[in-house]
């Protein structure tokens, strides 16, 4: 079998950290990889390496059988390598058009020929089903459309290998059904993929075959024919996982959240949320589940003061909080696990031991006349490292340098350590291994059991299904259903979200 790639005994250093030790990994022509492993297992890290973006300190990297240098992402286009990042890098002022040909503009009597890149773009779209508005500018367009741009920048540069970090984490269920279908095309096309995912249906049902690694080490490469989710979990965490949320009735009391007519804006200007009523109770998990796109993240940004109520009210524990700003509604006792990490839950630049007293630093004993106690800070910052197992070198890292998904658990462990009355919890095990998911559900399951509400926001039916104990369907702005966890099922949930309403088994609301 001829290999495209192989990366044999690669170590990478971080000042004294090692995040890669010893790996191998060998791509066939023609074959999707998956890149299996914990949050900080060392996955991207790896895929820097073949990109040219991190230098090995050991071990020895071949094109074709040929041993290469990647010095740079440049070397290793030209040497056709391609990657698509778990957060993308386009130029938002910029068209999609201008993003895929940056660097490579074609030229016509030394003026870019911009009629010309857009025909090309439009044949490579065209060729791959990879469906993009080349006029559009960035900012303008879904998620899922600037997922189609990296992928298009890549073939633009003649990718032959494309790697994908976490491609269908930022993704809805629908966009992940077309990015499959692409990446089939691909493969049709002549092209080898390395897919890096913590979903590991999704690695049965697309992969040929998956390297596992473990805090930074490989621990081998199996078949997909010949091993089950099971299988691939427990050699990824190095115990079994049990794939199931334990969790007793609930028993919920009073009101805590209220949300009464509410009515607000998009950016657009356009009503997302149409006179919207919700309750949350101490006690209870209320999970949300809608298609993407129908006002949750207006409803989310109206409760929480990231966004202006344009009428009707939102209460906590009675207390009128609508149109408070965002830290006003934090001290009335919300605690918000935000959807985007990198705009609302994280500075990027601090220190990740800083990042975990986000929200109470100004208090005692964090600070004391306006000093900051750093003693303080950080003592609370390991503990909660600890707790919520945050893998990081040392607590003084700058955010940016942690995995995706030990961000994301830094974020979750500041929240819940904060013990809101009510918390509310946007796509919280959004790249997150299974391990980390499990324990985040059971976390979000005792603060339910302290007698909390918690408002579950989330794209997996799953995780809505087995960690809700009510379950309200939005569409178009509106709530049009609340439902019974236990009587329902995802198919059921689906035609909801899709508009079609429901007559029997549905609860109070
Ligand atoms: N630039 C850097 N400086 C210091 N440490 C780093 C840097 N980049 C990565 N690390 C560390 O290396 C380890 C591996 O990180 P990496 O991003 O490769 O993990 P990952 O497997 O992609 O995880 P995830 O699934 O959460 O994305 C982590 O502990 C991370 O903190
Ligand atoms: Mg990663």
């Amino acid at each position: 079998m001829e290999h495209v790639i192989e990366m044999l005994g690669i170590r990478k250093e971080f000042n004294g950290f090692v995040a890669n030790d010893d790996i191998t990994l060998q791509l066939q022509k023609g074959e999707i990889h998956a890149l299996l492993g914990e949050n900080g297992a060392g996955k991207s890290t790896l895929m820097n390496v073949l990109f040219g973006l991190y230098q090995p300190e050991q071990g020895e990297i071949r094109v074709h059988g040929k041993k290469v240098h990647i010095t740079s992402p440049n070397r290793a286009n030209d040497l056709g390598i391609g990657m698509v990042h778990q957060h993308f890098m386009l130029v938002d002022t910029f068209t999609v058009t201008e993003n895929i040909i940056l660097g490579m503009e074609p030229k016509s009597g030394g003026k870019i020929d911009i009629a010309k890149a857009e025909k090309e773009v439009k044949e490579l779209s065209e060729r791959y089903g990879l469906s993009v508005d080349p006029t559009a500018k960035i900012a303008d367009i879904s998620v899922g459309m600037q997922q189609r741009v990296e992928i298009l920048k890549t073939l633009y540069r003649g990718a032959e290998i494309v790697i994908f970090d976490e491609p269908t984490a930022v993704l809805t269920p629908q966009e992940i059904r077309e990015l499959i279908q692409i990446m089939r095309t691909l493969i049709k096309e002549g092209k080898s993929i390395i897919l890096i995912t913590h979903k590991l249906k999704e690695i049965m049902e697309v992969c040929d075959r998956v390297t596992v690694i473990r805090k930074g080490k490989g621990i081998g490469t199996v078949n997909v024919s010949e091993t089950d989710p099971n299988h691939l979990a427990s050699l990824m965490v190095g115990r079994e996982v049990t794939f199931k949320t334990e969790k007793q009735e609930a028993h919920p009391k009073e009101n805590v959240l209220e949300v009464r007519d509410l009515v607000v804006k998009d950016s657009r200007g356009i009503e997302a949320v149409r006179g919207l009523n919700l309750n949350v109770r101490a006690g209870e998990i209320l999970g949300i589940c809608g298609i993407d796109g129908n006002g949750q993240s207006e409803l989310i940004e109206g409760i929480t003061g990231l966004r202006k109520v344009e009428k009707g009210t939102v209460s906590i524990n009675g207390k009128d909080i609508t149109n408070f700003k965002p830290r006003k509604a934090t001290e009335t006792g919300l605690g918000h696990i935000p959807q985007d990490r990198h705009k609302h839950g994280l500075v990027l630049d601090f220190p990740i031991g800083e990042n975990m007293v986000l929200q109470t630093y100004y208090h005692k004993p964090f600070s004391k006349n306006g000093v900051l106690n750093f003693k303080q800070i950080y003592k609370k910052a390991t503990h909660l490292i600890e707790e919520f197992d945050v893998r990081t070198p040392d607590e003084y890292t700058p955010a940016r340098a942690l995995s995706g998904g030990n961000q994301q658990k830094a974020i979750i462990g500041r929240e819940i350590d904060r013990d809101p009355d009510l918390l509310i919890a946007a796509q919280p095990t959004r790249g997150l291994d299974v391990g980390a998911i499990e324990f985040i559900h059971k976390r979000l399951i005792e603060q339910r059991d302290h007698g909390k509400a918690v408002l579950l926001i989330s794209f997996e039916l799953e995780e809505i299904i087995n960690v809700s104990d009510r379950i309200a369907v939005i569409y178009e702005g509106e709530i049009v259903a609340i439902v019974d966890p236990k009587q329902t099922t995802e198919q059921e949930l689906g035609l909801m979200m899709a508009g079609s309403k429901r007559e029997a088994g549905e609860m109070n609301v």
